[in-house]
Parts: C-alpha cells; sequence; structure tokens
C-alpha cells in the first residue's frame, strides 16, 4: 500500500494494488482528479490524462490562454463561481458578501493509519499498518483559509475514506455554507445511478435510472437519514451485475441531513457529492475556528455489486462498529412490542420471558411504555423513571426476576423525544426545537428536544445514566420516532441558526459516545420507528439496527435485500412477529418468517404463550438452529442471489469465511401452478470442495456454482409421495457443509 507524491509533475497516486487513485495539482494550484478505479501501475506523470481545449464560451482563469478553465477540469473539492459552474464542495459567505474561494494546493502530509474524526463517527483502525492516511492542505490566500482533505487508504479493501476539515485562519468572520465531504469528478457519464428509497414499513427499495445530463439527488432534510432516503448509492456500468461489471459505491458516515448528489455536465462528465445538506447549512466559522465534516466512503469493485457490498460489510462489521459487541454472535432476543404495545404489567412481562426461556431465547427486551406516565403515546417522553403502578420493584426489580430466569434483560430509550404531558417538559418547555411565536409541529404527539444544547443532553445522560447503572441492562433500543421540524434553537444567536441540524447530530452522537463508552458491555440497538436512521453513523455506536417496523416476512424481503447493498447482516435487527402481521394484514409461515429473520439478528416480537404446542416446537427448533449456524450467517460472507425487485422468488447466501459452511436462503412470493423446473447457481463456494446439501445428497461446489442447486417444489407437477404441498409465502434454508 502506498501514497506516491511526484513531486515534478506534483501528482498523488494513492494505490493498495486493488485501486487507484490519482490526483494532480493544476496549472493554477487547484487540485485536479485524474482517476479513481482498478489499480493502474505508478508513473512519474500522468499529465496526459488532463486534456485543455479552447471551447468557445468558456470563462477562462489566464488571461491570453482560451484552454484553461476550471468548467472543463475533473477537481477534488470544486468552489463555484469563478470559473466551474458546477454544484460545488466548499463556499463560505464572507463579510463583503461574496462566496468566491479559490482554494490551491499548499502542502501535504502521510501518515500511518487514521486518524479519529472528534466528535463524528468514522472508520478507524486497530493498527498503524491497517491504512495511510494523506491529508492535502489547499489555502484561499485572500481569506487566509484552508481546507485539509483527508484521504485514508486502507490495505485490505478497495475502499477510501474521505474527509475535509475547513479552518478559517484568518481574522474575518465566515460563514460555511457547503462543506461535502466528498466531491469526486469521473470522466464520463455511461453509469446507472442506484439508491436506496421508500418511507416507513419499506425502507431502502432498491431504485435504479440512468444518469442524464443535469443534476439527480437523493437527500434528507428531516434531521434524520430517514425512511426516505439512504446516504449511500452506486454508480454502475450498464451491463454490471451482481459478480461482474464495474461499479462504485459511496456512503456516508453521517445519521443527519445529507446530500448524495450526481451532476452531469454537458460535456457527460459525472460529478459526485455527498455530505451534509447544503440547503438551510450555515456554520458561522469565527477566526481561529474550524469545522470537520463528516467521513465519506467510497468502494470501487470490478466483480459486480457483490464484491461491493462485501466490501462494505467487513470494513463497517470490522472497523466501524466498535466496542465489546463488534464481534460476537448477536443474542436471539424477544420484545414485547409487538405482542403487548402499551399494554403490560410485571408479571405479563415475565411470564412473555418465561415462555421465551423455555424455548431458548437469551435477552428480553421491555419496549416502549415502562416509564413516567406513558400508558399510550401521549405522554411520559422524557421521563426516564420506572412507572411503579407497572413495575413495583422498578427496572431494578424486572431486571433481577429476568435475570433469574437465566436471560439478559434490555431495555427501550426514546431519549431525544419529549411528550408535553411530562415532567421534562413542564420543568423545561424550552428544551424543544421551536420557532420564536409559532406552534411547534408535533409527530406522534411529540416533540424533538434540543440537543445542540449540552444541557439538554446532560440531563437525559443523567437519567439514562442512572438506569443503566442501577440494574442490570444488558441491551437498550434507542429509538428516534418523529421527523425534525422547526429546527430552531432557543439558545443559539439568529447567525448560527443554520447550524441547528448539525449540532442536534452531534448531541445524539455526544450522548451515545458517552453511554457507549460508560457502559460498554451493553449492546445497543438503534432505531427510528424502524430504519429511520439506518446508516454508518449510528453502526459506530451501535452496531445493530432495527431494520424496519415492517416486520411482515415478504415485505422484509425487499427491506432486507435492499438494506444489504451497503449493511452487513449483523446489523440488521430482524424479527418473527405474529400472524396476521400487524403492519399489512398477512399470513405467512412461522417458517418463512424465521427463514426471513435468521438474515440478521434473530429474535421474537410475540407472546409465545399464544403459540400452539406445534409451533411452539417448531419455534424451539428454530432457535436451536440459529445458534447452530448465526456464526456464519452473521460473520460470513453474504451473496444476493435473486433479486425481490425482479420476480417472485428471492434468495441469498451466507458462506463461512473458510467456505466448508453456507446457509442457502430460497423464498417464494406467490405459488406458482404447473411451473417450471427451477435451479438456483450459488456463489462463493470452493468449486473442488464437495458439499452435502441438508445432509442429504452430495455436490460440488463448481456444479452448485455453474449447474446450480435444484429448487424445483412441488408447484412443478403434482405432489410425489411424502412431498410437502407447496404453498404462498414458501421458504426454505439449504445448508450446504463440506466434509
Ligand atoms: C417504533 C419502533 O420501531 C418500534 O419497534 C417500537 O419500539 C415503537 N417505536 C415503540 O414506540
Amino acid at each position: 500500500m502506498s501514497v506516491f507524491y511526484h513531486e515534478k509533475s506534483q501528482t498523488f497516486h494513492l494505490t493498495n494494488g486493488r485501486i487507484s487513485y490519482l490526483m494532480k495539482v493544476l496549472p493554477n494550484g487547484t487540485l485536479g482528479q485524474l482517476y479513481f478505479g482498478r489499480a493502474i501501475r505508478d508513473r512519474e506523470n500522468f499529465d496526459h490524462l488532463l486534456e485543455f481545449a479552447s471551447r468557445p464560451m468558456s470563462s477562462c482563469v489566464f488571461e491570453g490562454n482560451p484552454c484553461f478553465s476550471l468548467e472543463h477540469c475533473r477537481q477534488e473539492y470544486p468552489s463555484h463561481g469563478s470559473t466551474d459552474f458546477r454544484r460545488p464542495a466548499v463556499e463560505l459567505r464572507q463579510p463583503n458578501g461574496s462566496r468566491i474561494t479559490s482554494f490551491v494546493y499548499h502542502s501535504h502530509t502521510v501518515a500511518p493509519g487514521k486518524p479519529a474524526l472528534k466528535g463524528l463517527p468514522a472508520t478507524y483502525c486497530e493498527q498503524d499498518s491497517e491504512a495511510e492516511t494523506l491529508t492535502i492542505r489547499l489555502r484561499d490566500e485572500l481569506l487566509n483559509v484552508s481546507v485539509y482533505l483527508n484521504y485514508t487508504l486502507f490495505a485490505s479493501h478497495p475502499a477510501l475514506a474521505r474527509s475535509a476539515r475547513i479552518v478559517n485562519e484568518g481574522g474575518l468572520e465566515l460563514h460555511l455554507t457547503h462543506a461535502m465531504s466528498l466531491s469526486l469528478d469521473l470522466p464520463d457519464m455511461e453509469y446507472e445511478l442506484l439508491h436506496f428509497s421508500g418511507a416507513w414499513g419499506r425502507e431502502r427499495y432498491l431504485k435504479v435510472r440512468k444518469l442524464e445530463q443535469g443534476v439527480q439527488s437523493v437527500e434528507s432534510l428531516r434531521g434524520h437519514s430517514s425512511h426516505n432516503h439512504n446516504p449511500f448509492v452506486m454508480l454502475r456500468r450498464p451491463g454490471t451485475d451482481e459478480d461482474q461489471g464495474e461499479v462504485l459505491g459511496f456512503s456516508l458516515v453521517y445519521s443527519g441531513n445529507f446530500l448524495a448528489q450526481a451532476e452531469v455536465d454537458t460535456w457527460d462528465t459525472t460529478r459526485i457529492t455527498l455530505g451534509i445538506n447544503p440547503f438551510g447549512f450555515d456554520w458561522k466559522l469565527e477566526p481561529g475556528q474550524g469545522f470537520q465534516t463528516p467521513e465519506a466512503v467510497a468502494v470501487y469493485s470490478h466483480q459486480g455489486m457483490g464484491a461491493m457490498s462485501r466490501t462494505f460489510h467487513t470494513l463497517y462489521r470490522s472497523r466501524l462498529a466498535r466496542g465489546e459487541w463488534r464481534d460476537r454472535p448477536r443474542p436471539i432476543l424477544i420484545n414485547n412490542w409487538e405482542a403487548t404495545y402499551f399494554n403490560f404489567d410485571e408479571d405479563k412481562l415475565v411470564s412473555i420471558a418465561q415462555a421465551a426461556k423455555r424455548d431458548g431465547v437469551e435477552l428480553f427486551v421491555l419496549d416502549d411504555g415502562w416509564f413516567g406516565a406513558r400508558r399510550s403515546d401521549r405522554a411520559g417522553l422524557g421521563d426516564w423513571i420506572a412507572n411503579p403502578e407497572l413495575l413495583p420493584q422498578g427496572i431494578p426489580g424486572l431486571a433481577e426476576r429476568i435475570e433469574a430466569l437465566g436471560m439478559r434483560f434490555g431495555l427501550w430509550f426514546e431519549p431525544e423525544m419529549v411528550n408535553r404531558d411530562s415532567d421534562l417538559y413542564r420543568a423545561h418547555p424550552d428544551w424543544l426545537l421551536q420557532t420564536p411565536g409559532r406552534t411547534p409541529s408535533h409527530g406522534r404527539n411529540q416533540f424533538v428536544l434540543d440537543f445542540s444544547r449540552p444541557e439538554v443532553v446532560d440531563r437525559v445522560h443523567a437519567m439514562m445514566a442512572d438506569i443503566l447503572s442501577g440494574a442490570k441492562v444488558s441491551y437498550v433500543k434507542w429509538d428516534m420516532n418523529r421527523s425534525i421540524t422547526e429546527a430552531y434553537s432557543a439558545a443559539l444567536p439568529p447567525d448560527r441558526q443554520g447550524e441547528v441540524f448539525h449540532r442536534y447530530i452531534l448531541g445524539v452522537y455526544d450522548l451515545y459516545e458517552r453511554l457507549t463508552s460508560a457502559f460498554p458491555h451493553v449492546l445497543f440497538e438503534s432505531c427510528a420507528s424502524g430504519g429511520g436512521r439506518f446508516d454508518p453513523g449510528m453502526l459506530y455506536y451501535a452496531p445493530q439496527a432495527w431494520t424496519s417496523d415492517d416486520s411482515d416476512a415478504a415485505e422484509r424481503l425487499k427491506i432486507q435485500y435492499g438494506t444489504s447493498f451497503c449493511y452487513p447482516v449483523v446489523s440488521m435487527g430482524a424479527h418473527v412477529s405474529a400472524v396476521p402481521n400487524h403492519q399489512v394484514n398477512r399470513a405467512t409461515p412461522l417458517s418463512t418468517r424465521a427463514n426471513v429473520a435468521y438474515f440478521g439478528t434473530f429474535g421474537y416480537e410475540l407472546d409465545l404463550n399464544r403459540l400452539t404446542s406445534e409451533e411452539r416446537e417448531q419455534v424451539r427448533a428454530q432457535i436451536a438452529f440459529m445458534k447452530e449456524h448465526r456464526d456464519v450467517i452473521q460473520f460470513g460472507d453474504f451473496y444476493r442471489l435473486l433479486s425481490p425487485f425482479q420476480g417472485n422468488y428471492t434468495a441469498w447466501m451466507a458462506v463461512s469465511p473458510d467456505r466448508r459452511t453456507a446457509l442457502v436462503g430460497w423464498y417464494k412470493t406467490l405459488n406458482e401452478v404447473n411451473g417450471p423446473f427451477r435451479r438456483l447457481r450459488l456463489r462463493g463456494l470452493d468449486p473442488a470442495l464437495c458439499y452435502t446439501v441438508d445432509g442429504t445428497s452430495a455436490h460440488y461446489g463448481d456444479e452448485l456454482m455453474e449447474v446450480g442447486l435444484v429448487t424445483t417444489d412441488s408447484s412443478a407437477g403434482e405432489c410425489r409421495d411424502g412431498q410437502r404441498p407447496s404453498r404462498d409465502f414458501d421458504s426454505h434454508i439449504f445448508v450446504l457443509k463440506a466434509d
């Protein structure tokens, strides 16, 4: 792995043998972009990749030279308004009203390892040998402002992490209105743009559009990364699929308002920008102050989207997620939300836990409703003190009863919110985010606490720390059930109101950091009305997230499939729930509900006491199955095989690192009649190993990958003797083992 700098040609070449990233200082000192893709050999100069032409109507930098216009240069961290007319990476409003800047190369450093980003989530190294970081300093001499561009190249991943720090080294009071984490100019537009969009209950559906001239983007202005769009986009060459072809993945390690944008100019070059959404963003940068952007991670693959996803999975699983739970198989849990909603008392909870314990569940999670006056969603949020009518011995008493059963105990919080009917609100009505003179909007009868204020974060921290230190709590589910409106902080002056959204997220990160470091044994799961904040920022603090409030097995196929493009299986909360399903009123077989939930952090969200004894038998078998295989599922290599966005069948598989064990999840939506014989071509196996499938037939890896695994069921023709009739929402997990 190396960062080469060729002084004579002022060219940077970052390469780890898998990818190359090339930059060069342009004739006016601006940092130019030459190449990002598969590794190429190094050479002293790549100047031939800089092409200049005299184009009519161009605005040019040097008088007398009609050929040099930034409009026609690919750049690394562009500004708008001199000779580039595309969307910028950085913009500063100056006291004289100007927004023009000119950042030129000043100097650079290369260091082993990767420095942390203060107060922000980011990928990291455990050894300095794992990565190298290049920091390039750009300067605007007139304003006396530096931009430090950080590029970390990982030794064993085709991945590059980028961020920027903008420092006001002069005496002017400046306002930062654009501070993107990544800007990358690519030489052509022959790509499809893939993104993950949806809404509550149908998060991260895969969307594909052709890149066209003009601006295309996805974004959030909701204060959280959102159910609607995810801070992750891909550019793939036409014809690229799961196994072959070029694809670039861009992921933002951030949980607030973001923008992921592709701008294609009319010369067909593509500019990708990723970072904090500039809409409404306005950060006052006083003399001496700096602003650190969140981190963006770019991954390149020439082996299709599957390889790109596996790079993100490994990197995020092992060098973004942290803590004691990072590398541990996750406990099988039972959560009482869909079993009881707000209708429970201590004995009811214990009876749910007892049944679960009998079947092998390891962790009982008490969801919403245990605190303050919370008997519905109209009251109690903000008062993190157990309700003695429901829990006479408080959280310590309930936790002890659960622990006495031989299970761990977990607890739900929604730290960022308050109901008006709460002691916290009555004591601090001014702690809401709200605009002076206007009624604040509510969501689910709740209001957003001003987490940009340290005293608010401190107060919530004190209440939570009290609960966590006073009882045996092994798991925390951190919920967030509404988008942010009227984002105005009473504690900030008028010229800092454009900072509120970002300061809010910094407050959330601060609380997470304090709690996760003070309670290192606790497993944190993030949640935002299901998957409204499923992003890499959250994974840094909470190594798993509730993927969606939609727990229907058929719906979950799409949600988990879409989520898997960037996020590892071990990060996806997935539960078996009751039928008819509470979100879509659909009945799917118990086996299929489990077969889908296995590909995540498996658990149950129903009262097992209400199942028949046959169903309980099944549940016991499911739990035993997951215990046996969760290592492979949660920490193996994940392959998508059939897409629920393309047809009636979905399939995916997990392969152990030694490739001796694989689990193939196969799912049908609607049953067929007189259907075709079906085969499923597997991936990731060792071609030379012989695998037994479900302990019966044996096949070599090459046959299973090239010819395929026979998945025909009784929907092809009539049921044979002893064959189970096929049905809607059928599924099967094939277990492959090599001797
Ligand atoms: C939304 C979450 O996604 C659910 O799982 C549950 O915790 C409810 N909130 C509780 O209010």
